[in-house]
């Protein structure tokens, strides 16, 4: 088992739980990672991880699940639904008992206090897959992609346009991490959690809010949007006309600078959240976020296992 200082698995749990100089060495191994032959990259050798979801997924899963093949080691996926858990079986307990037969758990979930229950009683390290609140393992891809393309993500600027969901959570979180400015365009209503900007303006972050999209995508590096209606959050989905406006069309993206990125962590609802000539365009980076989640998890995964290396010039 792998621990920390404190004797303690390494989680990863959200960005603002993992310190800055962490969050750099994951994104320069990923970095670093991408450009290796899987074949000779074998650090999780006789490791297995289980990968509970406790809603559908493409991205998260199959990443994962390469990744974790590709670093050596082997995977269990666990529908939680399938699982004793389904039956009202405590986190707790399932935690504990499956510290005794794994190196690692992968979870994606609902509540929030569920992966943090899993952590607390794990004594493996514990990933988080997402959950209704954030997302953390995408914005590692996200931030990745985006320095490939462009370069430092210090001191540009991130344009969220839509629901402030569990994605605009972790960018929130990720901005005071990486020094990136962020300005939030969402409809009244269906704005981000306050703590999460709270925290963030309070670790240094610059972040503005507002209902207006082209203030918030004017002269903007990147633009980024996802779906109106997340998994399990169907009960808070608001007519489309109310979302109508946040849509990120060839008219938004041309308030942007005319070298910007448009991203999306997938999967689009197109005709909704992005039109299809955004998506498909040349500023879109959509495929190359969802093929950087294969190299970032490896690189989380390693570094849960104190196997992340730098290596790569700094993007500090
Ligand atoms: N972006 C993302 O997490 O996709 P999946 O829901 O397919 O895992
Ligand atoms: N906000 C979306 C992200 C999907 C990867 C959801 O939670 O459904």
């Amino acid at each position: 088992m792998t621990q920390n200082s404190t004797g303690n698995p390494r989680h990863f749990l959200d960005i603002s739980e993992v310190a800055q100089t962490d969050l750099r060495l994951i994104i320069e191994d990923a970095t670093r990672r991408k450009q290796l032959l899987p074949a000779g990259d074998k650090p999780l050798a006789g490791k297995m991880l289980a990968m509970i979801f406790d809603k559908p997924s493409t991205r998260t899963r199959v990443s994962f699940d390469v990744a974790m093949r590709q670093l050596g080691g082997e995977t269990l996926f666990l529908s939680g639904a399938e699982m004793q858990l389904g039956r009202s079986e405590t986190i707790a307990d399932t935690a504990r008992v499956l510290s005794r037969y794994v190196d690692a758990i992968m979870i994606r979930t609902t509540t929030h206090d569920r992966l943090l229950e899993m952590a607390e009683y794990a004594t493996v390290p514990v990933i988080n897959g997402l959950t209704d609140d954030t997302h953390p393992c995408q914005i590692m891809a996200d931030l990745m992609t985006f320095e490939e393309k462009r370069g430092p993500v210090k001191g540009k600027v991130f344009a969220w346009t839509g629901d402030g969901n569990n994605v605009l959570a972790s960018f929130a979180e990720a901005s005071a991490r990486f020094d990136f400015e962020l300005r939030i365009a969402t409809p009244q209503g269906s704005d981000l959690d306050g703590r999460f900007i709270e925290w963030a303006r309070g670790e240094g972050a610059s972040i503005t809010t507002t209902t207006d999209p082209l203030e918030a995508v004017s002269g903007a590096d990147c633009v980024v949007t996802d779906t109106w209606v997340s998994m399990g959050r169907e009960d808070r989905a608001r007519g489309h006309n109310v979302f109508m406006p946040y849509q990120v069309n060839e008219r938004l993206m041309a308030a942007a600078k005319p070298e910007a990125l448009f991203m999306h962590c997938l999967p689009a609802h197109r005709g909704e959240e992005v039109t299809d000539a955004v998506i498909d365009g040349p500023q879109s980076v959509v495929f190359d976020e969802a093929e950087n989640r294969l190299h970032a998890q490896k690189a989380i995964l390693a570094w849960c296992f104190g196997e992340a290396t730098g290596g790569l010039s700094s993007h500090g």
